[in-house]
């Protein structure tokens, strides 16, 4: 019996839960055939035609709110794009066909797929413009991270907090000009600073797990989509994140208000961009932390996923063995 208090998302999870992880599948499979080829744009473009297809065929019905850009800038998964079967159910869907094109490209690691489903309203809808993230793992007491106090505060209440002193703690910050004096700034605590190329939403994941990975605290600016994506995933792991948008000029400032965010220096926790009960999944494109890369076998291909739920708290790792039929057998 269904109990009518619980969301689509609870009711519908076991089945959408693996629906959502093909599709991530297929479009990590079809990057991954464009991995290391030096061409961000096809393999951005194979992956967003894979996860579009698989999308299409979902029984629910899908309304991409955190997508791929704008309606006239790519062909499909845009912002307000309708998909998917049901005239019935409808959720809301996040979606980052290839996070990490560049990585994907050079066929570096932690490129991946990523969806993720809510209900309606449950995303933060935020225009394309970067925002300010800090995010640890599960297992910290609530409020253990600020996005207005300095990043030693933050690094020093995490260390302790941990029970280690700051030279035993990793912090994950892109590698970009703009953070050189937050890079100084951490490793004046002590704490070690892990700098990734790209691929944001991974590093903050991967607070989640810091014996797997390393990484204890994601501290830095990048793409408020992304920001949002990886915010669903920390709902669901049980870590905590905030983010603040960084609107660098009129232009954002005008886009920033179409999308009805009202205060634009306002702090998001986890909870304000990922509301109510959220699934999550992510196929990895190459080898990552958490994730393996796609293999291709002779006539199989193997993929590695996860795939999470708020509601139930469950952390499936997937792997699954598909035959190839570009191999023709
Ligand atoms: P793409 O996959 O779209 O190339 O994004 C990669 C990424 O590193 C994101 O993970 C991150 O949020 C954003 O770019 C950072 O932007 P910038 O490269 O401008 O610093």
């Amino acid at each position: 019996m269904i109990d009518n208090n619980m969301s689509q998302i609870a009711v519908l999870q076991s089945r959408l839960a693996l629906d959502i992880v093909r599709v991530t599948e297929s479009a990590a499979i079809a990057a991954a055939r464009l991995r290391g080829r030096g061409d961000e744009a096809a393999a951005d473009l194979a992956a967003l035609d894979a996860m579009y297809q698989e999308l299409n065929r979902l029984e629910v019905g899908v309304s991409i709110v955190v997508g791929e850009g704008e309606k006239d800038d790519v062909p499909h998964l845009y912002v307000g794009e309708k998909c998917g079967r049901s005239r019935g159910t409808k959720l809301d869907f996040a979606v980052d066909a290839l996070e990490g094109t560049t990585i994907c490209a050079k066929s570096l690691p932690n490129a991946l797929t990523l969806v993720a489903v809510a209900e309606t309203g449950g995303f933060l809808r935020t225009p394309n413009i970067y925002m300010e993230k800090i995010a640890v793992g599960p297992g910290y007491p609530e409020g253990i991270i600020d996005l207005e106090a300095s990043p030693s505060k933050n690094v020093t209440d995490v260390a302790k907090a941990k029970g280690v002193p700051t030279s035993e703690l990793t912090v994950c910050i892109l590698d970009r000009p703009r953070h050189a004096r937050l890079i100084a700034e951490v490793r004046e605590t002590g704490a070690g600073v892990r700098l990734i190329g790209d691929g944001d939403i991974a590093g903050v994941i991967h607070t989640s797990d810091p014996d797997e990975t390393g990484i204890d605290l994601y501290l830095g600016s990048g793409g408020a989509p992304e920001g949002v994506l990886a915010a669903a995933a920390l709902r669901c792991t049980g870590g905590q994140m905030l983010g603040r948008l960084m609107v660098q000029n009129d232009e954002q400032m005008r886009l920033v208000n179409e999308h009805g965010i009202k205060d634009p220096s306002h702090v998001f926790s986890a909870d304000e961009m990922a509301k109510g009960d959220v699934l999550f999944a992510a196929t990895g494109v190459t080898d990552g932390n958490f994730l393996t890369g796609v293999r291709f076998l002779d006539s199989r291909i193997k993929t590695h996923s996860i795939v999470m739920s708020s509601a139930s708290g469950t952390i499936r790792s997937i792997k699954s063995n598909h035959r190839d039929f570009t191999k023709g057998v």
